[in-house]
Formats: C-alpha cells, sequence, structure tokens
C-alpha cells in the first residue's frame, strides 16, 4: 500500500479531506445498507433538525499503523455503544453496534494511504456522527436521519505535544446535573466555544470544568477526562454522572491496575484537593494523554511537582504502556485491538 505524500511528522490535529467516507440514510423507520463515497459535501434541507434544534452526536476514534505494518483501531464497539446511548438521550435512531464497527472497518480499509507510518506521531482520526436531516420547525425529533463516517490523519491535539499544559478553573458550566454531558452531543461542544475561545485569549491551554450544582469537584475539560497520580502512585479520576465515559481512561484503569500494579480510585475529586497530587493529565482520543503544569483557580497556581518541561514519570509510564497496546508494541488485552 502506497502511503499519501504527507508530512506525517508535522500534522497538527486539523482535518484534510480523504478519499472515501461512508454514507448511511434512516427513512420510513429504517436505516438503508449504507455505503462509501467520494462525496465529502452534504446537501440539507434548511430545515433540517441538526440545523434547528442541533440535533446531531458524534464519536471519535483512531486508526495505528503498528510496529510490524499491520492497521488497527482502537475498541471501536465502545464507541459504538456510547453512540447508541448519545442517540437513544437525543431521540435519533441508533445505528447497529456490529454495523457501526464494519463501518469504521470499511472506513479506514478505503484510505488507508492515509493511515500514518509507524513512528510518524501521526494517527488517523476516525469521525462517525449523526444528525436529523428532515425537516422539523415545531420542537421535535427528526423523522430522517444520516449517520457518516469520514477519516483525516492527525498530529497532537494540543501544539507542543507532550510539553505539559496549562488550565484555567472556568467559571461557567460544561454540563447540567441530569443533562448531557455523559453523552456526546455536539451541543455539549457548542456551549464551550465562548469558553475555549476566551481561555486561548488569556493565555490557557484549557478550561477545567467543575459540577454545576456545587462548583467544589472537578469535572472534566472540553474534549477529555482528567487523570491525577497522587503521590504514593495511585491513579484518581473523576467520577460524576455529567461527564464523558471517556475509553482512553476507562482502558488507562485497566492498564494502571493490571499492567503496571497501580492502586486506581474513581471517585468524586474535590477541587481544594489537587494541589496535593503529583502529576496531572488530560486524556482522550484526541488527547492521548497530554501531562497538565499548571492549574490555575482564579489567580491561585497550582503546580504539579511533574513542572513544566516533562510528563511526569507515572504519566510517562501510562502513555509508554497505552500507545505500546495501541501500535502492537504490547500485547493488548482480549478484544482491545480490532485489526483492518
Ligand atoms: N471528554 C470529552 C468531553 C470528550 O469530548 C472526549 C473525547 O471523546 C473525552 C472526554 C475522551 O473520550 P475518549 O477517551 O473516549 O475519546
Ligand atoms: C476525541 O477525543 O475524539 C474528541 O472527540 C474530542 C474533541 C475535542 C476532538
Amino acid at each position: 500500500m502506497e502511503k499519501k505524500n504527507i508530512d506525517w511528522s508535522n500534522l497538527g490535529f486539523g482535518y484534510q479531506v480523504t478519499d472515501k467516507r461512508f454514507v448511511a440514510n434512516y427513512k420510513d423507520g429504517a436505516w438503508d445498507d449504507g455505503v462509501l463515497t467520494e462525496d465529502a459535501t452534504i446537501t440539507l434541507t434548511e430545515c433540517a433538525g441538526v440545523l434547528q434544534y442541533a440535533q446531531t452526536c458524534f464519536e471519535g476514534l483512531k486508526a495505528y499503523t503498528t510496529e510490524d505494518g499491520r492497521t488497527v483501531c482502537f475498541r471501536p464497539d465502545l464507541n459504538a455503544s456510547r453512540m447508541s446511548d448519545s442517540c437513544k438521550r437525543l431521540e435519533m435512531p441508533v445505528f447497529p453496534e456490529d454495523k457501526f464497527v464494519e463501518a469504521v472497518k470499511a472506513v479506514v480499509k478505503a484510505n488507508e494511504a492515509y493511515v500514518p507510518p509507524y513512528g510518524s506521531g501521526a494517527t488517523l482520526y476516525i469521525r462517525p456522527y449523526m444528525f436529523g436531516s428532515s425537516a422539523v420547525i415545531g420542537v421535535k425529533p427528526a423523522d430522517e436521519y444520516q449517520f457518516r463516517i469520514f477519516c483525516t490523519p492527525v498530529g497532537p491535539y494540543f501544539k507542543g505535544g507532550a510539553k505539559p499544559i496549562t488550565i484555567r478553573v472556568c467559571d461557567y458550566d460544561r454540563a447540567a446535573p441530569h443533562g448531557t454531558g455523559h453523552i456526546k452531543a455536539g451541543l455539549n461542544y457548542a456551549m464551550s466555544l465562548y469558553q475555549i475561545v476566551d481561555a486561548h485569549e488569556q493565555g490557557y491551554d484549557e478550561n477545567m470544568y467543575l459540577d454545576a450544582a456545587t462548583r467544589t469537584y472537578v469535572e472534566e475539560t472540553g474534549g477529555a477526562n482528567f487523570i491525577f497520580i497522587t503521590k504514593d502512585g495511585k491513579l484518581v479520576t473523576p467520577k460524576s454522572d455529567s461527564i464523558l465515559p471517556s475509553i482512553t481512561r476507562r482502558s488507562l484503569m485497566v492498564v494502571a491496575e493490571k499492567y503496571l500494579g497501580m492502586e486506581v480510585e474513581h471517585r468524586q475529586v474535590r477541587l481544594d484537593e489537587i494541589g496535593e497530587f503529583a502529576e496531572c493529565g488530560l486524556c482522550g482520543t484526541a488527547a492521548v494523554i497530554s501531562p497538565v503544569g499548571k492549574i490555575v483557580d482564579h489567580g491561585k497556581e497550582i503546580c504539579f511537582p511533574s513542572g513544566m518541561d516533562d510528563m511526569g514519570p507515572v504519566t510517562r509510564k501510562l502513555y509508554d504502556t497505552l500507545t505500546g497496546i495501541q501500535m502492537g508494541r504490547i500485547e493488548a488485552p482480549e478484544g482491545w485491538i480490532v485489526e483492518i
């Protein structure tokens, strides 16, 4: 397979069009079989449910080239099941989970020339999404939907790759108790744009959101879950019904316990205890593990002992083990790696 002529090592986290994408339509109460198409555009009625009432959700996963040259993706079944949860909460028809995984594989296969080579630092980001495509003007679900998957080669989500980032505690909330924070609804991201633009203008890389009810517990950022490492080497990750159940975070909990012999705590994390942790990071498909060096809470700086130059030593071990599994250097737990 001849790869495209792309400067893989200098890719940022951006979109570039690739050769084929998957499209399936839901009409009269059923999904069609779906096809791969070269057409990267969408034509919609001006009154489509997605345009009027933001009836849309999405997923994100990656494909990798392994050390021995295979193309694989990581736990796509969990993306399929999380997308089902998103669809149910948004009154959208579930795309069958087995067909979701098959369509992911078909899209990667059809764009294999864009899967970055092993060791390049880049990966193929895969974006499944669904939206209400028929006209709605009263507030109600659409009757028709489109499910699509495209892919695009990407580099690190944060400029600087593995350099520690700085985060601020945000005064706005991301998700309400009993709201939609636990699903991947487009609306959760639309309402975070004001805050992220402001954070960047103020010199921060990301926002830390707190629980909306009491503003005392750590939730997540706009696009990743938090991980913390205690001074005695435990992994602590925030637990809340209003954060997205990150597949990376769930995988890291297994990696920490089963591969690295660490203790793992998944529990509520108070804002006023984070200064006691030795290391902090963000985890997600796009973020992988991005180390956090500093968190600023209204002028008060919380600087982690791991500093602003490098990933902390425990975060590094987690990172190396997780990416080792994803790139085929380390044996994966049963079912985690799906070959294309
Ligand atoms: N939290 C939010 C809000 C996200 O958008 C994402 C990205 O998908 C994550 C966490 C990380 O989830 P995952 O590890 O499944 O990519
Ligand atoms: C992902 O990590 O896949 C996401 O969807 C996060 C987004 C901020 C890019």
